[in-house]
């Protein structure tokens, strides 16, 4: 029995849905527990391409049950629209897709408010994905959300709905100068997902613990990466919810002292798309080569991705937080042909060196990095399945990155696909 915890260790997109699709065959249970359709997880296996915004990514690998947590901000629309696209590919959700009763429901207010708000911060703009998350997250904390249970009850779910946009149409008419929102529009707009969500609304927080009485393996997916995360990541700079290993158990209902495994996935060199700092981005030709080479457009948004060398200071700062015990690598094939590969191990702030990730953000600002030189290797291992295939150069530089880190690469992948993987 294991209950492992995939965490992105960067800023999202370290290839999370890669590897959970990959691990999910040894599974019962797949649950993603934090953030929103904001997450773009793509998957690769026959000749299929998939990408996941809320659905986990288990549920074409083997037959676990694929839950939608509590911690998740689900918008029903999106929500829907992705069931339909599982289910023209031939797989069945009936029977093993749930959704947390206590999930909070993303409505189309919180997305309108997420891009009237970007506007509004002009310079400042976070550069958020405008699905909601922010202000879905607000409505939570602030104790007026609408949650997934809510939607089975009309009534209740009308009334929360006026509640709610009373404040809104106030801000809509006098802060945006938008047109305001009616009630009955907005029961008419969710309808039809009400009718197809509502068989899969559940006590998910039950079934987890009867599975984990049962001894069955759990597999909590992870959405965004530990530096986006709203505590530990560069704030303001950061989502609205806790993608580290904490937000598994707070966003799922397993108690920390069931995780097992908690494994922090990075890449070969470092993306991050949205606004923020970023010590290690490339604005030159070799910035762009990794752009290319890895294919780097969200699979949300499209949006480029800022590329840029490994940053093992904040790698290390990631291993902490979340208390990570096994690490994957991904995109190992994009290093291939370069002659050397940089990788940054300590800053400069204000004259000084560190090895620490400084938290304000304003020293964040500051950082200059050190990088140490790494031989780079000439031979195309895209698609390797063996440790001993590798050349020297790859087998140096992980195990280089490995002992900066105190922690082992369990996995190494090597190209999209789920079979491109070595497995240690
Ligand atoms: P996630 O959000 O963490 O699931 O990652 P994304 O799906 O947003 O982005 C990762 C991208 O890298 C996807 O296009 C994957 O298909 C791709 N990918 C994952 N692992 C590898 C790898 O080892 N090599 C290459 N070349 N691409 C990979
Ligand atoms: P996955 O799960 C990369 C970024 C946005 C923006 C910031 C806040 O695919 O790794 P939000 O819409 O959450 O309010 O935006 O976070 N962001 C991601 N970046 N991967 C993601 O998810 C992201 N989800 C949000 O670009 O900078
Ligand atoms: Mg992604």
């Amino acid at each position: 029995m294991s209950v492992r915890v995939v965490i992105g260790a960067q800023w999202g997109d370290e290839g999370k849905g890669k590897i959970v699709d990959l691990l999910s065959d040894k599974a019962e249970y797949v649950v993603r527990y934090q953030g929103g359709a904001n997450a773009g997880h793509t998957l690769k296996f026959d000749d299929k391409t998939v990408v996941l915004h809320l659905i986990p990514s288990g549920i074409f690998n083997g037959d676990a049950h694929c839950v939608i947590g509590n911690g998740v901000v689900i918008d029903p629309i999106a929500l829907v629209k992705e069931i339909e696209g599982v289910k023209e590919m031939g797989f069945q959700l009936e029977g093993r897709f749930h959704i947390s009763q206590t999930a909070h429901v993303i409505l189309p207010y919180h997305k309108l408010l997420d891009q009237l708000k970007e506007k509004r911060r002009a310079g400042n703009a976070i550069g958020t994905t405008g699905r909601g998350i922010g202000p879905a997250y607000v409505s939570k904390v602030s104790r007026v959300g609408i949650r997934m249970v809510d939607l089975l009850d009309k009534e209740v779910l009308k009334s929360k709905i006026e509640q709610n946009i009373a404040d809104i149409n106030f801000a809509l008419e006098n802060l945006y100068k938008e047109p305001t929102l009616s009630a009955d529009d907005l029961m008419a707009e969710l309808d039809d997902s009400i009718n197809t969500l509502s068989p899969f609304i559940c006590n998910t927080t039950n079934m987890l613990h009867e599975g984990l009485e049962a001894n069955k393996s759990i597999l909590l997916e992870g959405a965004q990466g530990s530096l986006l995360d709203v505590d530990h990541g560069t704030y303001p700079y950061v989502t609205s919810s806790s993608p580290t290993s904490g937000g598994a158990c707070t966003g799922s209902g397993v108690p920390p002292t069931a995780l097992t495994h908690v494994m922090g996935i990075t890449k070969a060199y470092c993306t991050r798309v949205g606004n923020g700092p970023f010590p290690t981005e490339l604005h030159d030709d070799m910035g762009e080569e990794l752009r290319k080479k890895g294919h780097e457009f969200g699979a949300t948004t499209g949006r480029p991705r800022r590329c840029g060398w490994l940053d093992l200071v904040a790698l290390k700062y990631a291993c902490r937080i979340n208390g990570i015990n096994e690490l994957t690598l991904t995109k190992m094939d994009v290093m291939d042909g370069f002659d050397e590969i940089q990788v940054c191990t300590s800053y400069i702030i204000d004259g000084k060196e560190t090895k620490v990730f400084p938290l304000s953000l304003t020293e964040i600002e500051k950082i200059e990095p050190v990088y140490t030189a790494l031989p780079g290797w000439d031979k195309d291992i895209s698609g390797m399945t063996k440790w001993d295939e590798l050349p020297e150069a790859a087998k140096s530089y992980i195990n280089y990155v490995e002992e900066y880190l105190g922690v082992k690469f369990t996995i190494i992948s090597t190209g999209p696909k789920r079979t491109e993987t070595i497995i240690r």
